[in-house]
């Protein structure tokens, strides 16, 4: 009796222990089934893992997206009301909306570095028009910035290192603002672009600020080309254009708002991390990527990178941003002839906000004609 009670005691003490082993064996090869259930979507060069979940439905679609920056931990599914955009009769025609200065939001994207050199040039131009609906998005507390700014200036707290974490850091500080203010387009631009404020207005007045509007220049002549490995075996790729941010891009709140899961409260910092793209890149992936929302390239947006004196003179007062070469290529600027030479106006700026805003207290009067006799 006793022998057999104690064997009943060892069988019941190794069953128990039976079990706890296959549980603990059990549980990671759960996890890593569980994990496989949120698609991955892997691309070809830099980019590994992302969590798109193709449309089911193509009205709705759910995105996983982390809480945790480091890893799949506490998976949240977001259901988010995407309807295709259809093409009103409103787009088609291109109706031109009233638009004011008011609604717009523009931000500048600056570094330490250019507060003297590049910041002080376009407060003086093209920032004086339209001061109360620009913001200057940097990363220093500059007391002098600060005086001339007041609360235009935002400290994003962000590194001044010029990489893709700190400048995506910057991109999700300006989408957050945009989003609190409430206006009706967010603009981002660089601080050696201008912006041609009646231009822009034009461009934008020809879109609802409510339907989804994405437009910008396309930095390549070719989408971009990720691999996906969900849908596919590997040889299906994604493609997405994207606006590249050193031309400045807007992007109208309906949109913006449908890209809150995947932006907002420093979501765009985690959604870059996962594809390991650069943040303007990062924006065209969101929209054509995910959203499925269609860029409209516009070449009136214009960074350094292009060949500016091939501008045509006639069209430059028509074009919504420009730029300029920098010291690494300083004839690299717009052709225009202006009040001020080329000496004491090397990016034309100065020039160009005179052409467009001649009453400027700063641009020289023009000369009466005199009569001829
Ligand atoms: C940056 O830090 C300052 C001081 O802690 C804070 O007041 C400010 O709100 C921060 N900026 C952002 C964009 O979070
Ligand atoms: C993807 O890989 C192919 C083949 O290696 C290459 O031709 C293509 O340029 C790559 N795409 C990108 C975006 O780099």
């Amino acid at each position: 009796m006793k022998i057999s009670y104690l064997g009943f005691n060892k069988i019941c003490f190794l069953l128990s222990v039976f079990v706890c082993t296959a549980i603990l064996l059990l549980l990671p090869w759960r996890q890593s089934d569980l994990a496989k259930l949120h698609p991955v979507l892997t691309c070809n060069v830099t980019c590994t893992t992302s969590y798109l979940e193709p449309p089911g439905d193509a009205s709705r679609f759910s995105a996983q997206r982390s809480h945790s920056h480091h890893g799949f931990k506490e998976w949240e599914t977001y259901d988010v009301n995407v309807k295709p955009v259809e093409a009103t009769s409103e787009d088609q025609q291109h109706v031109k909306t009233s638009l004011q200065i008011e609604d717009l939001f523009i931000a500048v994207k600056t570094t330490k570095k250019y507060h003297k050199r590049r910041l002080n040039l376009i407060m003086q131009t093209w920032i004086s028009q339209i001061k109360e609906q620009t913001f200057i998005f940097t990363d220093w507390e500059d007391q002098t910035l600060r005086q001339k700014a007041g609360d235009q200036m935002v400290n994003t707290n962000c590194s001044a290192v010029h990489t893709r974490q700190a400048l995506c850091c910057k991109m999700a500080v300006e989408y957050d603002k945009f989003v609190l203010s409430g206006k009706k387009w967010f603009c981002h631009v660089d601080d050696d672009n201008y912006v041609n404020v009646y231009a822009l207005l034009d461009l934008l007045s020809s879109f609802s600020h409510s339907t989804d509007v994405y437009v910008g220049r396309p930095s390549l002549d070719h989408p971009v080309e990720t691999l996906d490995r969900v849908k596919g075996d590997g040889s299906v790729s994604l493609k997405f254009w994207f606006a590249t941010g050193g031309a400045g891009f807007c992007i109208s709140r309906g949109l913006a708002l449908k890209m809150s899961p995947w932006a907002s409260m420093g979501n765009f910092i985690s959604t870059a991390e996962k594809v390991r793209l650069p943040d303007d890149c990062t924006i065209g992936y969101i929209i054509e990527g995910l959203l499925e929302v269609k860029m409209q390239h516009s070449n009136l947006f214009h960074s350094h990178l292009e060949n500016l004196e091939k501008l045509s003179p006639d069209t430059v007062l028509q074009q919504v941003t420009l730029s300029y070469g920098g010291p690494e290529n300083k004839r690299n600027v717009v052709k225009i002839t202006g009040p001020f030479s080329l000496e004491d106006d090397p990016s034309r700026f100065k020039s160009l906000h005179c052409l467009l805003h001649p009453d400027t207290t700063w641009c020289p009067k023009q000369k009466p004609t005199s009569p001829i006799t």
